[in-house]
């Protein structure tokens, strides 16, 4: 069975690369190359696996995952700049890749024994979201 939770948190970002020129940059990024940044209300939904507890009727106590997932990724990123303040964050700042560090983070020491990270999805804009399944 599985058990999706939601948490939003706001972060803005600029999309550019070193690796490219300014033009390069502004042909692949459009918008979002704009040197000052912009922002998003992002939401994130963290997905677990697992058999509910026969007395508790829950997959693993809700609260201590809000707790977890609050603590290894949301506090880091909300009202960050997440090209320069989020430690270990690799790559350019997309959807994609936050979504890659998000899955990092929660998988560093992943605390619930009997149930397993199965998803992450992180919605950017209304026309924007990625999801990443562990297989
Ligand atoms: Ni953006």
């Amino acid at each position: 069975m599985t058990l999706t939770r939601i948490y939003r948190f706001a972060a803005s970002h600029r999309l550019h690369t070193s690796v490219f020129s300014d033009d390069k940059n502004a042909e692949i990024f459009g918008k979002c190359n704009n040197p000052y940044g912009h922002g998003h209300d992002y939401v994130l939904q963290v997905s677990v696996e697992g058999a509910p507890d026969p007395l508790t009727g829950r997959i693993l106590p809700v609260a201590d995952l809000d707790r977890y997932v609050q603590r290894q990724a949301v506090s880091v990123y909300d009202h960050s700049d997440l090209n320069r303040d989020v430690p270990g964050f690799e790559g350019v700042p997309t959807t994609e890749n936050l979504g890659r560090d998000v899955l990092r983070r929660l998988q560093t020491d992943w605390p619930f024994a009997e149930v397993r990270l199965t998803r992450v999805a992180i919605q950017e804009t209304d026309r924007n979201s990625i999801a990443i399944d562990k297989g």
